[in-house]
C-alpha cells in the first residue's frame, strides 16, 4: 500500500498523525521539498535578457554608497520620522532592506500595554510568533508570562504599574531560527531605539544575547545576566532567555533572583 493510501486509510491516519506530532515534538518546524528552492531567484523573464536587446548602460560606481542605499541610514531616517507607535509599525513594515522580511509571514511588532513601566526586549519571532503575528506566544512565551506574573507583571494588565510591553530586536523570523547577523541587528537598531523612545519605559529587560548586542554592544548573556547596565538613558537588566530556561531548568534559580532584583528596582523607582 502506498503512503498516501495508508494515510487516507482510517486504520492508518492516526498513526500518521502520531508520527507528525512526534516530528514536531523533536523540533521539526518547516517542511522542505525534494530539492532546494532559492526563493530569492528573480523571475525567469528577468534572468535572461533578450539576446537582441542592447545591454543596459551602466552608471559608473564612484565614491562611497549613497545614503539611500545604506540600510542603516535608511532605517535611521524612517525611524526618526515615526512620531507614533502606529507610524513606527508602518515604517518597519515598509522597510525592505532586511532579507529576513522576504522569508517571514508576519512583521511581528509588539504586544502588551504601551504605558507599561517595564519593556521586555526579546530576540526575534519564532515559528508560532511568525504565524500569529505577536511576540512570545510559543512555549518560551508561555514561560515568560508565568515568570513575570510571579512578580505581579502581565502584558494583559491595564494598570501601568503592573503592565508589560513586549517587543523584539528583529520583527521577522530568521530562517530555521538562526541567529541574526550583526548587519541585520545594526539595520534594525534605529527602529528599536525609536520604539523604546516612544514607549519611554522606566526599565528595559534584555532577554538573551541579541538584545544585549543591540543595546549594550556586548555578548555573553550568562556573564551579563543579573548585572544592571545602562542604555538609551534607561536601566537595562539582562536576563537569560526563557527558551534557554526551558532547556536548562537549573538556571531558573538565577532567573528568579533576576526577577526579584527587577521587582526591587521598580519599587525603588516608585518610592
Ligand atoms: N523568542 C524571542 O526572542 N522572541 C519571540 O517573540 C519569541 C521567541
Amino acid at each position: 500500500m502506498g503512503i498516501t493510501s495508508q494515510i487516507l486509510d482510517p486504520d492508518h491516519w492516526q498513526a500518521a498523525l502520531a508520527a507528525l506530532d512526534w516530528q514536531v515534538e523533536m523540533g521539526l518546524s518547516d517542511w522542505v521539498q525534494e530539492g532546494p528552492v532559492n526563493r530569492y531567484d528573480l523571475p525567469e523573464r528577468l534572468e535572461r535578457p533578450s539576446e537582441t536587446a542592447p545591454a543596459p548602460a551602466r552608471t559608473p560606481q564612484t565614491g562611497p554608497q549613497t545614503p539611500q542605499s545604506d540600510p542603516v541610514a535608511v532605517a535611521q531616517r524612517a525611524a526618526a520620522a515615526a512620531d507614533s507607535l502606529a507610524a513606527l509599525r508602518d515604517a518597519i513594515a515598509a522597510f525592505d532592506h532586511c532579507d529576513l522580511k522576504k522569508g517571514a509571514r508576519s512583521t511581528v511588532f509588539a504586544d502588551g500595554n504601551p504605558v507599561a513601566r517595564v519593556l521586555i526586549l526579546g530576540e526575534a519571532p519564532g515559528r508560532e510568533e511568525d504565524q500569529e503575528g505577536l511576540p512570545f506566544v510559543g512555549r518560551a512565551g508561555q514561560l515568560l508570562d508565568r515568570m513575570f506574573e510571579a512578580i505581579g507583571l502581565s502584558r494583559q494588565s491595564s494598570d501601568p504599574a503592573s503592565a508589560l510591553y513586549i517587543t523584539n530586536v528583529l520583527p521577522w523570523r530568521p530562517p530555521q531560527n538562526r541567529d541574526p547577523s550583526p548587519e541585520e541587528i545594526a539595520m534594525m537598531r534605529p527602529f528599536v531605539e525609536r520604539h523604546i523612545a516612544l514607549i519611554n519605559p522606566d526599565i528595559i529587560v534584555a532577554l538573551g544575547n541579541i538584545p544585549c548586542m543591540a543595546l549594550l554592544n556586548e555578548k555573553g548573556i550568562l556573564r551579563l545576566r543579573g548585572t544592571w547596565a545602562q542604555a538609551l538613558n534607561k536601566p537595562v537588566l539582562p536576563m537569560t532567555h526563557p527558551a534557554y530556561l526551558l532547556r536548562t531548568p537549573a538556571a531558573k534559580r538565577e532567573a528568579w533572583a533576576d526577577l526579584l532584583a527587577l521587582k526591587a528596582r521598580l519599587h525603588e523607582i516608585r518610592s
